[in-house]
């Protein structure tokens, strides 16, 4: 029985950073951000847009077009939490109207969580056909301002309905898993940013993307020319870029030239958006789906990192008419149609979104008609509006 992605529905906030302005106001180099770094853009999210706001107008993207008798598990994959004890999901099924009997949580594991959710929910459909599961990741990355990590911040959430036939992507049988206690990112309690130590974050990243990847290899006795294409998680483009130069070495001109034009197809929403933490690689998969031109039965490979650290890689592959249930032009408009801040605003927004709300406090959104969004907070609980 095939299962897999059926459906993924994806936002990002209304407002961003261009990287040269950025660079021009750190005095740097703007290559340093354009090239270096390989980012165009950095999304940013005002406080209306929390985790949950962003995956709930994720979600709601393709909620019609699933069948709510079948669902069964909801997971919110998240490293940006708005409480420590509560599920993030219980908001989105509230908002969304899903029904009463599923079963519900929040999961994480910095940016491997989405893997984990998509993991859980891929064995909860084969322990029960028919049923479906919707996993949600969605996060908000701050490391501060005039911080090395600064310009691989970010804002979005994306969202995937898992189950059998699936429409999308098949899930291929075997994982790579490989993890170790490490301190390259955290976030420890009271902090609103990550701490960091980023050249090492680098370096472990690339050591477990060669182990899991060298294990995936070993045990299902494929090889790097038996896939389409790689997509990775991207906490920048070039920290993906730099794994996939691993990934092709010594391999023949037309192995390394199609998955390099892959990667680069799988990077383009990355460029624009920035780092999402846990969605991030599967923003890498919808930008490949949206802007290749893959053929059914291509197998892609998956590279999930989650600092701290967790990693693992597995496949998938495309199926029959993939295309007619993806949305590229809302996509493509989501992204053309955000405002561009100065550094002085997007410095406003970000410092704004560090601090704890006020037991009572009503915002007011400037986001598009139909966008869910954070209407404020009365007694400390959040409360939810669509636009
Ligand atoms: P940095 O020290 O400012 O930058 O921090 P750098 O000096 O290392 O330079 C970066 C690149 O720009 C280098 O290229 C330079 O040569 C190049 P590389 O050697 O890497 O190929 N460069 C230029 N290129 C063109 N023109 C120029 C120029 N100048 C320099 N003029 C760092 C960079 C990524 C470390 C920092 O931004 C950071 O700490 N970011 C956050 C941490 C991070 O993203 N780590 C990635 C791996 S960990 C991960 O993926 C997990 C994560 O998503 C969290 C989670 O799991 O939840 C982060």
């Amino acid at each position: 029985m095939d299962i897999g992605i059926d459906q993924i529905g994806f936002y990002t906030p209304n407002k961003f950073v261009d990287m040269v302005d950025l660079a021009n106001a750190r005095n740097q180099d703007p290559n340093k951000f354009l090239i270096g770094i390989g980012q165009d853009r950095m999304a940013v999210a005002d406080k209306t847009q929390d985790a949950v706001a962003m995956g709930i107008n994720a979600t709601a993207e393709y909620l019609d077009q699933v069948d709510l008798e079948q669902l069964g598990l909801l997971i919110f994959a998240t490293e940006s939490g708005i409480d420590q004890s509560k599920s993030a999901s219980l908001f989105v099924k509230e908002a969304l109207n899903l029904p009463a009997n599923i079963r519900t949580f929040e999961i994480k594991e910095a940016c491997f969580a989405l893997t984990a959710a998509l993991q859980v929910a891929r064995d909860y459909v084969r322990a029960h056909p028919h049923h479906s599961a919707m996993i949600i990741g969605s996060d908000i990355a701050r490391y501060g301002l005039n911080t090395a990590g600064e310009v691989t911040q970010g804002a979005g959430a994306i969202s995937m309905l898992i189950k059998e036939s699936p429409a999308i992507i098949a899930l291929e049988d075997g994982h790579a898993s490989y993890s170790e206690n490490i301190n390259d990112f955290w976030r420890p309690n009271g902090s609103p940013v990550a701490m960091v130590d980023g050249h090492y974050s680098r370096d472990v990243y690339l050591d477990f993307f060669k182990e899991t990847f060298k294990e995936y290899l070993a045990q299902t006795k494929l090889t790097v020319s038996d896939f389409a294409g790689i997509c990775y998680h991207l906490p920048y483009t070039k920290m993906g870029f730099k794994a996939h130069r691993i990934a092709i070495q010594g391999q023949d001109e037309e192995t390394a030239k199609r998955l390099s034009d892959n990667f680069q197809l799988s990077a383009k929403y990355s460029r624009q958006v920035g780092n999402i933490y846990t969605a991030s690689l599967y923003m890498s998969i919808l930008s490949l789906l949206e802007n290749g031109d893959l053929e059914a039965g291509d197998r892609i490979g998956f590279f999930s990192y989650g600092s701290g650290a967790m990693a693992e890689f597995f496949s998938g592959k495309v199926v029959d008419g993939y295309q007619r249930r993806l949305r590229p032009g809302l996509h493509k408009r989501m992204l053309q149609e955000r405002t561009r801040l100065g550094v002085g605003q997007y410095e406003d927004i970000f410092t704004e979104g560090l601090e704890n709300l006020p037991e009572n406090v009503e915002f007011e959104s400037d986001a598009n008609h139909g966008t869910w969004f954070l209407a404020g907070q009365e007694g400390y609980v959040r409360k939810y509006q669509q636009k």
